[in-house]
């Protein structure tokens, strides 16, 4: 069975036993779980402090070492459990939530089983037909998809929640940490509320779950960049596929108010992401990705077995659910009760839901007006905002470009009938409608320039052929002449080449100091002014 291979890829990184090729729990675990799922009565199991003594009998019959957690995390599951949390939340948390958690651990064997033989027989994601699923490593450079039931991802969150999964190899074998001690831990080490809601999140998502059970499913993708044109990569642009691209930009409409994450239309979210995917997530982090891993739970399932991204690779969720609402950013975050999902659900069962991830360069200074980073950024937002269906699209936009000076057809509709060429799609339509909903990537804590980001994610957007931009300001101050700056650009029918050239040619100058004044500035100096006449072509 070509699952056991998926299977052998990830065993290390799960704390069942395979024995004559079935997996199980140690039996010390099966009785210590089954105790906890018949209530509190039976395991004793009433408070921060007795889980925290479960769980680490729990490790021992795993052979965890008890070193392997983060020092105060007894401290941290006392702290939240026993004098955070109200006395009747408690009480349905210990005699209800948490045997309903036991539960679905015990499920975990059969979950993988029939996880695995489901994957064994589809084929199909999405358009794409000739796809493997099954839960495996998603190691770097290698395109691939893993598709897990919502059931199966609480359950994975549940080992996380008991820190049932092994640590050692993890760093090792570029992966972070996944099982949640740190994240109480520093609730303890250094209290602060944002900590709090941060697991207030949590709490309530296994609160959700265990209620009733969530059916759909939700698909991980690890999409990759590259020369070699083989199943599911996408083809690798060259400097000169963006100097020399006759693509059109795109729509772009800019919101100076509003959340990415509310935005209503189908569109692919943009995480603003770590290369190490989830970021600070199950640590003390609380930006705009770990907000979304909060607020969509069933994202961290991924950080199980994607390891750090490199520069020509993206990750896609699609179906993640989101449970709770909150307001605040950073240390004014707060959980604010429950949220149902409203969002379609897709023919695979999975919500129409599709989150980006992808990692701007880190603390770029001045690196990030040279070309070689340039080509980075734009090549990495092209991943993320690509379509595997139209790589053969991208392919001859790319030959067109490439073939330099001579005229060549650039109708679009002899792209697309060129698109069954590559034979794993069965139709590109589902995803024309699909444009990208993004903001300020990179801007915030990893200090990129957002007049230069903008422009780049526009760039990106467009020649991966989505219809439109949808620019959440999040009223950043250096973009209010945003939409000035891309209706001045959009009215000269600018092509993706035109505008590239002319931030290779702005970012030269800002390198060698020639300019100081930001792009939109440099671009069109009488901006500021308020004659309205003087933008007029
Ligand atoms: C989830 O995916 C599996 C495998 O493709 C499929 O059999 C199942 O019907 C899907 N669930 C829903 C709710 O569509």
């Amino acid at each position: 069975m070509e699952t056991r291979e998926d299977l052998n890829s990830i065993l290390d990184f799960l704390p069942l036993v395979l024995r004559s090729s079935a997996l199980f729990w140690p039996s010390a675990v099966v009785e210590a779980l089954k105790a906890v799922s018949k209530g509190p009565e039976h395991s004793k199991v009433d408070s921060g402090e007795v889980l925290f003594l479960a769980i680490s009998d729990l490790r021992q019959s795993l052979s965890l070492s008890a070193g392997s957690l983060a020092s105060s995390t007894a401290d941290g599951f006392s702290l939240y459990f026993d004098d955070l949390m109200s006395r009747a939340e408690a009480n349905i948390w210990f005699g209800e939530v948490l045997p309903a958690m036991a539960d679905l651990l015990l499920r975990l064997p059969l979950l993988l089983e029939a996880h695995y033989k489901v994957a064994d027989s589809i084929t199909c994601v999405g358009a794409r037909d000739g796809i493997k699923t099954g839960l495996r490593m998603l190691k770097s450079q290698e395109a691939g998809v893993v598709l897990l039931s919502q059931e199966l991802i609480g359950a994975l969150l549940a080992c996380s929640f008991f820190c049932l999964f092994p640590n050692s190899t993890r760093g090792a074998n570029h992966l972070q940490v996944i099982n949640f001690d740190h994240l109480f831990a520093s609730l303890y080490d250094n209290y602060n509320e944002k900590q709090e809601n941060k697991i207030k999140c949590i709490i309530h998502y296994f609160e959700r779950i265990c209620s009733s059970v969530p059916v759909g499913n939700v698909s991980f993708e690890r999409k990759v960049l590259s020369t070699d044109q083989t199943l599911n990569y996408i083809p690798h642009p060259k400097d000169e596929s963006w100097s020399k691209s006759v693509a059109p930009l795109c729509l772009f409409e800019v919101c100076s108010s509003g959340l990415i994450e509310d935005h209503s239309k189908e569109a692919l979210e943009v995480d603003f992401a770590n290369m190490y995917f989830g970021g600070g997530a199950l640590t003390r982090g609380c930006v705009q990705e770990e907000i979304r891993f909060m607020i969509n739970p069933e994202l961290i399932a991924g950080m199980l077995f994607l390891p750090c991204m490199a520069d020509n690779e993206a990750i896609e969720v699609v179906g993640a659910e989101r449970f709770s609402q909150y307001t605040g950013y950073a240390s004014s975050f707060r959980f604010r009760g429950d949220f149902v999902d409203k969002k379609d659900i897709d023919i695979m069962g999975r919500r129409k839901t599709r989150i980006i991830a992808i990692d701007a360069l880190v603390n770029p200074g001045r690196r990030q007006y040279i070309q070689e980073f340039l080509v980075r950024e734009v090549n990495k937002a092209f991943c993320g905002f690509s379509d595997p269906c139209k790589s053969h699209q991208y392919q001859m936009l790319f030959k067109d470009a490439h073939s330099s000076e001579a005229e060549l057809d650039h109708d679009p509709k002899s792209l697309e009938s060129s698109s069954d060429n590559l034979g794993i799609c069965q139709s590109a339509s589902v995803e024309d409608e699909v444009g990208i909903a993004t903001g300020n990537w990179g801007c915030g804590a990893f200090g990129g320039d957002p007049e230069l980001k903008a422009m780049i994610q526009w760039l990106a957007a467009s020649q991966a052929l989505r219809p439109f931009v949808v620019y959440y300001t999040f009223g950043l101050e250096a973009l209010q002449n945003l939409d000035k700056v891309t209706e001045w650009i959009t009215s000269h029918r600018w092509s993706v080449g035109d505008l590239w050239n002319m931030i290779v040619e702005y970012s030269s100058q800002r390198s060698k100091k020639e300019t100081q004044v930001g792009f939109f500035n440099w671009l069109l100096p009488l901006l500021s002014s308020d004659d309205p006449m003087i933008l007029d072509p």
